[in-house]
């Protein structure tokens, strides 16, 4: 059985304790700051005579597991540990300094972990007696409910050190993810296209903030919008993070973060905690700006030729309920409205390519949300009052409708590709294997599904769409679509499927 020494008594390292103590481990406490060690029994202590109150374990296991946790006054009383955990401060001086400390204490065959989230893992283990015993292990807050760790493979981890860790990992009730030493690892990695395309979204002056939350919530699926979640992070946490992802990999700009965040950031607006951030809060509660009345004005004619099938459907449901003519020409009359539904094209560029009057078109995302929340898009120069009609019969059964600018991809689809295409990436560079990346994602991020069976979900080839079209538009290598995702859109095969 592993004797685990945590080293820092901070968030990180107090629930490291709680779950190995409640799993049955010894463990051993200590911080440079002895009362954060103390303090830290005190409040595994509390939580775990809590669930025993709640019935959620016996009265017996919770005092068993705290009689499990042993504070120490510094390292020394590491010596008989098989494993340590680091999960002190996030410097790389500090905790290659307290390594060396450490590796003068135990024994040859005690692990060494660092809880680093953000650190090269190779890099704090360089300049070690014995790097090969040096690994990742990275949790998540709060450790005891996000039930995922990631195991770090670094440059000279030898195997043993991975496979202990894994067994631990389920011994303890997380479910271990095992990647390669890479900036962000798997889940900081993954996470990466929803706040920053969020963000450039945003930067455009395509929509604002609670306009593409609220798509990305009731459209897309996900439990909260990228702002909502930058808000509850913190801006001070996130923006890091998507800087030292953005810089670690040499300014790829498929990281590219974006100076408005930088700025807000700056002006100290971090979300939540500091009461403002994209939002503004109010005893806790988000504000929002007046929702947008619903028009009521139909318009006479639509027309929807060559659109998404399903969404020709809808559309002629609803303008039978309402009275409404569809045309069914080739080409639109001079009065109608012509509904396009774009997969990755703006709407511009597909009034231009049907050779329709951009001032009468509209166009509709028919991949995501249309019995939720449909996203309704215009040109430059559509007509307001025609987006206005168009408004008012979209939203004529009820389901909400989010006006937005134009946008190659409108608002989920370059996103939910941006997901995929890093997600291949993560893949196709080998820093985790499929199943990893998907249980990862699901665990780490809570996304509704993981980010390749999303895009098995929608078609690989339809992500490539996407991604081509926003690259011919911008022509930005940010869009350019990983080699994984290339050649099994090519193949028709699942984006799960790995090289033999
Ligand atoms: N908070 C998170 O969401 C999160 C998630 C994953 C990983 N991490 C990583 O875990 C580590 C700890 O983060 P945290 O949020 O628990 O920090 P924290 O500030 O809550 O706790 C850090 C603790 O380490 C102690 N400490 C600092 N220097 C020390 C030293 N030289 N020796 C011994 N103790 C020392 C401090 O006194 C403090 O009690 C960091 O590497 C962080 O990047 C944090």
């Amino acid at each position: 059985m592993e004797r685990i020494g945590i080293l820092g008594a901070g968030a990180m390292g107090r629930g490291i304790a709680q779950i190995a103590a409640a799993a049955g481990y010894p463990v051993i406490i200590a911080d440079a700051n002895p009362k954060a060690a103390e303090d830290a029994l005190g409040f595994i202590s509390d939580l775990l005579k809590r669930a025993a109150d709640k019935g959620r374990m016996t009265a017996e296991a919770a005092d068993a597991a705290i009689k499990n946790i042993t504070v120490a006054q510094g390292v020394a009383a590491f010596k008989d540990c098989t494993l340590v955990v680091e999960a002190i401060i996030e410097r790389l001086d500090i905790k290659r300094q307290v390594f060396a400390e450490l590796e003068g204490i135990v024994s040859a065959d005690c692990i060494l972990a660092s809880n680093t989230s953000s650190l090269s893992v190779t890099s704090i283990a360089a300049g070690a007696k014995l790097p090969g015993r040096i690994a990742g292990y990275h949790f998540f807050n709060p450790v005891p409910l996000m039930k995922v760790v990631e195991v770090v493979k670094a440059t000279l981890t030898e195997d043993w050190v991975v496979d202990r860790l894994v067994t631990l990992s389920k011994a303890v009730g997380h479910k271990p993810v095992v990647t390669a030493d890479t900036p962000g690892f798997i889940v900081n990695h993954a996470g990466r296209a929803f706040g920053t395309e969020g963000l450039r979204i945003l930067g455009e002056g395509i929509a604002a903030t609670h306009d593409i939350d609220d798509v990305m919530r009731e459209g897309a699926g996900f439990r909260m919008g990228p702002f909502e979640l930058m808000d509850l992070t913190g801006l001070d946490v996130s923006q890091t993070v998507m800087e030292s992802v953005y810089r670690q990999f040499y300014d790829d700009p498929k990281y590219r973060p974006s100076a408005l965040a930088a700025n807000q950031m700056a002006a100290g607006l971090y979300g939540r905690k500091t009461k403002r951030g994209f939002y503004v809060y109010e005893n806790g509660e988000q504000q929002r700006p007046a929702p947008r009345p619903v028009p009521t004005e139909l318009p006479k004619t639509v027309w929807a030729e060559g659109a998404d099938e399903k969404f020709r459907v809808l559309l002629g449901e609803l303008a039978a309920k309402a009275g409404v003519t569809v045309e069914s020409g080739a080409k639109p009359s001079a009065t109608a409205i012509a509904f396009v539904t774009p997969v990755g094209q703006d709407a511009t560029t597909s009034a231009a390519e049907l050779g329709l009057d951009a001032t009468r078109v509209v166009a509709v995302d028919a991949l995501f949300g249309l019995a939720t929340r449909r996203t309704l898009m215009t040109t430059p120069v559509t007509d307001p009052a025609l987006r206005d009609q168009a408004h008012a019969l979209l939203a004529s059964d009820g389901v909400a409708v989010t006006v937005i600018h134009d946008s190659p991809g409108f608002i989920a689809q370059r996103i939910v590709a941006m997901i995929v295409n890093i997600a291949s990436d993560i893949a196709q560079q080998r820093i985790a294997t499929p199943a990893d990346i998907e249980t990862a994602v699901k665990l780490g991020l809570g996304y509704p599904k993981g980010p390749l069976e999303f895009g098995d979900h929608l078609g690989a080839a339809t992500v490539q769409r996407i991604l081509d079209a926003m690259f011919a538009f911008y022509g930005d290598p940010r869009y350019r679509s990983s080699p994984w995702l290339k050649r099994r859109a090519m193949l028709g095969v699942s984006l799960m499927t790995a090289e033999g």
